[in-house]
């Protein structure tokens, strides 16, 4: 075994200790600063944030609630200036409002406008202080809010489809917002996709729909039944489904945002399929063309591929951007089937069977190509619209809930984090397979797989698990093979980033270990292969999100601090403005004391 300590380029640092501090903490010898803050200026004329005076107006030209995906995007070779990006996932009123001013069975027309402008994304122009090492955001006409009211351009061949259109919008092709947008990718050519996720819960009575087609259909994704949490319903049609029926097929898909063009219309790609997109990263194939890896974050859903049929033109200029942004129009789109080689082995304990490794083989199997469709039963208008009853047809297999995926730009592997599935092997549900070999998976795992060739256009794959999670005391965890009392207890993986040095970062929502959430390096080749070390945890009720690693910066955002309390009347914390403060969604950025101010190599990149 290898002495306790040793590291590898990029994780050399002593691991924070799992703790349940309202604080970040990070290892010694590094620095941390808030970049942002839910209510900080992003575009010019917002006002201050004053938790006790929102408004719908002020809020559309803060910084939004609940920070998830964090992009970073190089404004000059030297990385000094970069665009942040970031997604603002979801609202939970009972914390963004003051408890004397907010009655959950009766919100006000403002509130609920409020609600809507801290939904989208940020684009914020950042500085990295040469000097102190902070990244710091200054004023800049790229700078942009987009909320639940930003027209939205549908591209792609469920483009003006029957199921899209609506009273409001007949052309099937604008629509209004994005929500829910949970992580997501920078693109090789300087955009950001972004994966609307959890789009179901804001919709109402959608038991109240007859058809039993549409009922079906809105039934698979769990589109809200009853009175909807934010009574949303109330102010806008669009959220009542029996009134607006298509309204949620409108959302679910992969958007691109160009934070270079604060002019453009952002887009949503129909040919990626529609589903709970966690996030959406990109890796060039072998022949130039472009595949897109996305998981569908809920239990027993599937990982899915897209190829697009055209190549992909190297550059970040307007013309490269426009070109290889309408590729995401046209290509196949596949869902992942898994065959583990260890058959009759697997017995839901996460033991591991005798070749020693939870592995097989994989093949992608194709849902539609542009207009044509490969499902039984399926026009491709249907598959890309109603996706998971396609790959459900076409017999993919079912995952322990598909979080974040990402290409390994060192070693060209892709790894997925499948976050937790505390159903599986239940009755009635799907059983353990080597690919999610634990019953009642509390604390997920990491899939890591290589396409055939080492091409992301490839139909055949062969994959491994490497990280089953967990408390490493347990027998039913797995680190790689790396010894078992070296390793950070790990619960939950869900974003996934690499640095310049190719380790895999991971962040975790939802420790059920009895720590806060966190982010965690570990190297993914060599000796030090599954060696988890914990770089930083977050506060109290908080999620780790982002995160972004370069040679000598690591951004995250931390989600939904305080989130356990019932309200704002009780915070159980006060991150990250201390004292009797309200608990604030924010980005930390964090780097080693006395390393020279540039951003450096990001790792994706
Ligand atoms: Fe929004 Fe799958 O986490
Ligand atoms: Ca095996
Ligand atoms: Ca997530
Ligand atoms: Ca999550």
């Amino acid at each position: 075994p290898l002495a306790k300590g040793r590291t590898v380029p990029g994780t050399d640092f002593t691991p924070v200790p799992p703790n349940k501090l309202d604080a970040v903490s990070i290892p010694d010898g590094y620095a941390q600063h808030v970049v942002i803050r839910w209510g900080d200026p992003v575009v010019p004329g917002a006002p201050k944030f004053d938790f006790r005076k929102q408004t719908a107006a002020a809020q559309a030209k803060q910084f939004g609630y609940n920070n998830d995906f964090v992009g970073l995007i190089p404004q000059d070779p030297l990385g000094l200036r970069n665009l942040l990006v970031v997604n603002h996932e979801y609202t939970t009123e009972v914390h963004l409002f003051p408890a004397d001013q907010y009655d959950p069975a009766n919100p006000t027309e403002e509130q609920v406008k409020i609600a809507w402008a801290a939904h989208g994304l940020s684009v914020l122009q950042t500085l990295r202080d040469p000097i102190g090492g902070a990244l710091r955001t200054v004023p800049s006409p790229l700078n942009r809010r987009i909320t639940l009211d930003t027209i939205f351009e549908v591209r792609g061949p469920a483009a003006g489809s029957k199921y899209l259109k609506t009273s409001a919008d007949p052309s099937g092709k604008r629509v209004r917002g994005t929500q829910n947008n949970c992580s997501g990718g920078v693109t090789p050519w300087g955009t950001v996709l972004s994966g609307e996720e959890n789009f179901h819960q804001y919709f109402a009575n959608a038991d109240k729909v007859t058809d039993p087609a549409e009922a079906a259909r809105l039934k698979r994704y769990a589109i809200g039944t009853g009175t909807s949490t934010r009574k949303w319903e109330r102010f806008d049609k669009r959220w009542d489904v029996p009134r607006e029926p298509n309204e949620p097929n409108r959302f679910g898909w992969v958007v691109e945002i160009d934070p270079n063009d604060p002019n453009s219309t952002p887009v949503k790609h129909t040919a990626l399929g529609r589903f709970k997109h966690e996030a959406a990263n990109v890796k060039i194939t072998a022949d130039g063309r472009v595949a897109v890896y996305s998981g569908d974050d809920e239990r027993f859903e599937y990982i899915y591929k897209f190829v697009s049929k055209g190549k992909y033109k190297k550059g970040h200029s307007a013309l490269a951007r426009r070109h290889n942004s309408a590729l995401l129009d046209d290509g196949t789109l596949y869902a992942a089937k898994f065959s583990g080689d260890s058959p009759g082995e697997i017995d839901g304990s996460g033991k591991l069977p005798a070749d020693g490794e939870f592995d097989g083989t994989g093949e992608w199997i194709p849902l539609a190509s542009g207009n044509k469709s490969f499902v039984d039963g399926f026009t491709a208008e249907e598959v890309y619209v109603f996706t998971r009853q396609a790959a459900d047809r076409a017999g993919a297999t079912k995952m322990d809930r598909p979080e974040d995926i990402e290409p390994n730009p060192v070693n060209g592997r892709i790894y997925a984090a499948l976050t937790n599935n505390s159903d599986r092997g239940a009755a009635g549900k799907a059983a353990p397979d080597e690919a999610n070999p634990r019953t009642r998976n509390k604390n997920g795992h990491v899939l890591e797989w290589d396409e055939e060739r080492g091409d992301s256009a490839a139909t055949r794959f062969s994959w491994r698990l490497l990280l089953v999670c967990g408390d490493p005391a347990t027998a039913d965890t797995y680190f790689g093979g790396f010894p078992k009392d070296q390793v950070s207890p790990i619960s939950c993986p869900d974003n996934v980033a690499f640095d310049p040095h190719g380790n895999l970062w991971i962040s975790t929502d939802g420790n059920t270990l009895g720590a806060n959430d966190g982010l965690f390096s570990v190297p993914v080749s060599g000796p030090e292969r599954g060696h988890v070390k914990q770089f930083l945890s977050v506060p109290v009720g908080a999620e780790t999100c982002g995160p972004v690693v370069t040679e000598n910066l690591v951004l995250v955002a931390v989600q939904h601090p305080g989130e356990d309390a019932a309200s704002s009347a009780n915070p159980t914390s006060h991150w990250p403005d201390g004292g009797g403060s309200q608990p604030r969604p924010a980005i930390v950025s964090v780097w080693k004391k006395g390393t020279f101010g540039l951003p450096g190599r990001i790792g994706h990149r």
